[in-house]
């Protein structure tokens, strides 16, 4: 059930349920992030494994530095910054989060979304929420409650309608290793706007080193219909009249523009039976290096 009512989503949150839950970059699962069951469910739910820990959502900055050891003066700044907004930052927890939040790790994954009612919500609840984006493990990130009924229908108790997702793309993940700012997911704010704060950060794209690993077939982000980035969409579409090819993007598109469609328009052309997608790759910077990473996921093949 699709509902903007905050007193049944602050229900069902408190009594260990898990609801669908807007923010500004993608729907997400919510779940008590001090109740390990809810927790089990938003993994089975979501039929993610459990090696792939949550990231915790908080209302307000001071929250978020009680679940914390310390916070680097670069982090602190990023946070600053941009929160409330799509940024998430890697931070060394205290046992106040349980360690299935954080699949073992001794560092907790934090961020203030940038959403009215969930804000709103986050601030009436003395619990955090653990939120990962509301797809099936692999699928594509929902940017509309009904996409999440659609997923999920009666598998989750409510989805609060917060409208389409103004960012339309994850937040970017950040941490630290020795004295340097880490991206490890390329996300809705751009690398240069974190440089711009801390300068020069090094990308490490977790998410492409666990695809690159050994036995790892599954694509994230991806359709059910194939996608082929070709420098050329147009051209590869009038050399195979024999195929019924859907146009995504011909990579003339201005990035930012795009972003917050993306995914929508990714849903439903995968819906409209193609034998295939094209697309071209942005130009390496701003948004576009997010959104080369989604094509490179979602695609199956590069020619
Ligand atoms: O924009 C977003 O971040 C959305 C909305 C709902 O907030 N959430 C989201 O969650 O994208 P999810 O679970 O789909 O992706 C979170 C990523 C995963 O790749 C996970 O491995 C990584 O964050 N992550 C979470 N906690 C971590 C931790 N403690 N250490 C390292 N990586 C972590
Ligand atoms: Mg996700």
């Amino acid at each position: 059930m699709i509902t903007q009512d905050l007193s049944i989503a602050r229900n069902y949150l408190q009594q260990g349920e898990v609801i669908g839950l807007p923010t500004e970059t993608v729907y997400g699962l919510a779940g008590n992030a001090f109740d390990e069951i809810a927790i089990q469910k938003i993994y089975s739910i979501k039929q993610r494994p459990a090696t792939n820990p949550l990231i915790v959502h908080v209302g307000s900055l001071e929250q978020a530095t009680g679940f914390i050891t310390a916070f680097p003066p670069p982090l602190k700044a990023l946070a600053e910054k941009f929160w409330p907004g799509p940024l998430t930052l890697l931070l060394n927890k205290t046992d106040r989060i349980p360690n299935v939040v954080t699949a073992g790790s001794n560092r907790v994954a934090i961020r203030i979304p940038d959403h009215p009612l969930t804000l709103q919500l986050l601030q009436q609840l003395d619990f955090p929420l653990v939120a990962p984006s509301a797809n099936p493990y692999t699928k594509i990130s929902p940017t509309t409650a009904e996409q999440v009924e659609e997923y999920f229908g009666d598998r989750v108790r409510i989805i609060l309608q917060g409208g389409a997702c103004t960012k339309g793309l994850e937040s970017t993940i950040v941490g630290m290793e020795e004295n340097e700012v880490v991206v490890y997911r390329l996300g809705a704010i751009a690398v240069e706007q974190l440089e711009s704060v801390v300068g020069t950060v090094q990308i490490r794209n977790q998410a492409e080193k666990i695809l690159l690993a050994p036995g790892m077939t599954k694509k994230h982000y991806s359709p059910a219909t194939p996608l082929i980035i070709t420098p050329d969409p147009i051209d590869y579409q009038q050399k195979h009249p024999d195929k019924q090819i859907g146009i995504f993007l011909k990579g003339d598109e201005n990035p930012e523009e795009v972003a917050p469609f993306f995914y929508k328009r990714l849903q439903e052309l995968d819906q409209l039976g193609y034998d295939l997608l094209i697309a071209n790759y942005f130009p390496e910077e701003g948004l576009g290096r997010t959104l080369n990473d989604r094509l490179r996921r979602a695609s199956r093949e590069e020619i």
